[in-house]
C-alpha cells in the first residue's frame, strides 16, 4: 500500500479500525496510593489528572504480585539512595553511568539463581530482547527454538537476529524434540521458553526442556519474569523451586513484577555474562537505570529472600479465590500457578465487562487482546496480591457471578 502524502489518512484507519474491533487500548489513569493497596483512585474524567471527581476502586490486574512496590523498607532504601545518588544514573554502564549499588545489584542476582555473574538491563523486555538478539546474532550458525507463547520481547529479539528460528508448539516436547532432530548434534542451538506463562497462568516442562538440550546439545534461555519473588526458596524461581536452575544456562527475570519495582537482567555463567556484556546493543547504548532504584530493586530482592510471609499469603488467597471462581461457573483457565485467567473469547463483551466492573462495581480489571492473545481467546487476567482480603475477593466473585449471567458468556467447560 502506498500512502502517497495523506499519512494522516492511514493513521485514522488504522486506529478505526482497532475501535470497530473493540481492541482499542484505553488506559485508565489511576493514583496507587501508598499503604491503601489494593485500592487505587480512578480519576473517572480520564487524563491530564487534575481536579476532576476520583472513585476509589479494587485493583485486581496489577503485576506487583506481591505488593512490594508500596514495602516501607523498599521505600525507604529508595527515598535514601535518591538522596545520596540523585534521580539519574549520569550515563550508560561504560561512561559514567555505573553505580557501586548497580554492581553488587548484579551480584544479588547472581547469588539469587546460583550463578557466577549476572547482567541488569532498564526492563525485562531488554533483558530478553537485547540478549537473544546478541546469541542469535553473534553464535555463529545459530538456530534458536522458540516456544510459540513466548513473550514479545523474546520473538522480537530473536526475529531481529536473523538467525533461523524454528517455533515449537506450546510446551510440546514431542514437538521440540522432533524439531531438535532435525539438527546436526554440532551445530550451535538455544531453546528459548519462559518459565510461568503470563497470559495462561501454566508452567514450562522445565526438567524436560533440560533433558533435550542436554540430548541436542543446546543451550537454554529461561524467561521467569513472572516467577522470581513468587516461586521458589527465597523467591529465586520456577527452576530453583523444581531444583535445576544449575542445569539452566541464561536464566532470565525482572524487578517489576515480584519485586513490585523496574529494571531486568539475566544471570549466568562469567564467560555468557561477559559476553552479553560486550555486544549486546540494548545493554551498551541505553542509560543505566537510576543507582536508588537499582538500591530498591536490591531491598525488595533481600525482603523476598527473608521471609515467606507474602509468598504464603498470596497463594492463600490464589487457592480461594481459584475456588470461589470456579463455584461461581465463570470460565477460569486452569493451572498450577498464581495467575488467573478467565476467557471472555470476544473483544467487545471483554471491553463491556471490564467498563461495567469499574463503573458499577469499582473494581478494576483491564481486558486483554489480540495481540497480545489470539483473537478469539480475548480475557481477563485477575492477579490477588498479599494485601487483597477475603471481602475484596468476595467482591469480585459476586460481580463476576451476576456479569457473566447478564452478558452471556461462555460457562466453564
Ligand atoms: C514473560 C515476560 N517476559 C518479559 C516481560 C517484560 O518485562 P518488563 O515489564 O520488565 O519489561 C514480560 C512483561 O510483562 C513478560 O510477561
Amino acid at each position: 500500500m502506498s500512502l502517497g502524502n495523506d499519512y494522516n489518512t492511514f493513521f485514522q484507519k488504522s486506529i478505526d479500525t482497532i475501535k470497530r474491533d473493540g481492541r482499542y487500548r484505553t488506559f485508565i489513569p489511576l493514583e496507587r496510593l501508598c499503604g491503601d493497596a489494593p485500592y487505587a483512585l480512578w480519576h473517572t474524567a480520564g487524563s491530564p489528572v487534575t481536579q476532576e471527581e476520583t472513585k476509589r476502586v479494587i485493583v485486581f490486574c496489577s503485576n506487583d504480585y506481591l505488593g512490594m512496590s508500596q514495602h516501607p523498607d523498599v521505600l525507604k532504601t529508595f527515598h535514601e539512595a535518591a538522596d545520596i545518588y540523585g534521580v539519574g544514573s549520569g550515563g550508560t554502564r561504560n561512561i559514567s553511568g555505573n553505580a557501586k549499588v548497580h554492581v553488587e545489584l548484579e551480584k544479588a542476582v547472581a547469588s539469587l539463581h546460583e550463578k557466577e555473574a549476572g547482567l541488569i538491563f532498564s526492563s525485562g523486555y531488554t533483558a530478553n530482547k537485547a540478549s537473544l538478539y546478541t546469541l542469535g546474532s553473534q553464535i555463529p550458525n545459530c538456530i534458536i527454538f522458540s516456544d510459540e507463547k513466548n513473550h514479545a520481547s523474546m520473538i522480537h529479539g530473536i526475529r531481529q537476529s536473523r538467525t533461523e528460528k524454528h517455533v515449537f508448539a506450546h510446551n510440546d516436547m514431542t514437538d521440540l524434540e522432533e524439531k531438535l532432530k532435525t539438527q546436526p548434534l554440532d551445530r550451535p542451538k538455544i531453546i528459548a521458553f519462559v518459565s510461568v506463562y503470563s497470559m495462561d497462568g501454566d508452567f514450562a516442562p522445565i526438567k524436560h526442556v533440560i533433558d533435550l538440550a542436554k540430548k541436542y546439545n543446546a543451550l537454554t534461555f529461561l524467561d521467569e519474569v513472572h516467577a522470581v519473588g513468587i516461586y521458589g526458596a527465597g523467591g529465586a524461581g520456577l527452576a530453583a523451586a523444581l531444583g535445576c536452575n544449575h542445569a539452566i544456562d541464561i536464566i532470565q527475570g525482572n524487578f517489576a513484577k515480584g519485586y513490585g519495582v523496574v529494571g531486568g537482567y539475566i544471570a549466568a555463567s562469567h564467560l555468557i555474562i561477559d559476553f552479553v556484556r560486550s555486544f549486546a546493543p540494548g545493554f551498551i547504548f541505553t542509560t543505566s537505570i537510576p543507582p536508588a532504584v537499582a538500591a530498591a530493586c536490591q531491598k525488595s530482592m533481600e525482603v523476598q529472600r527473608q521471609s515467606d510471609a507474602y509468598r504464603k499469603q498470596l497463594f492463600a488467597n490464589v487457592s480461594y479465590l481459584r475456588d470461589e471462581l470456579t463455584k461461581a461457573g465463570v470460565s477460569i483457565i486452569l493451572n498450577q500457578g498464581h495467575i488467573l485467567p478467565i476467557r471472555v473469547g470476544d473483544a467487545l463483551k471483554c471491553k463491556i465487562l471490564c467498563d461495567i466492573l469499574l463503573n458499577d462495581y469499582g473494581i478494576y480489571l483491564q481486558p486483554i487482546n489480540y495481540p497480545t492473545v489470539p483473537m478469539g481467546e480475548e480475557r481477563i487476567r485477575v492477579t490477588v496480591t498479599p494485601q487483597h482480603t477475603k471481602e475484596h475477593m468476595d467482591q469480585l466473585v459476586h460481580a463476576l457471578r451476576i456479569l457473566w449471567s447478564d452478558l452471556d458468556l461462555a460457562k466453564a467447560a
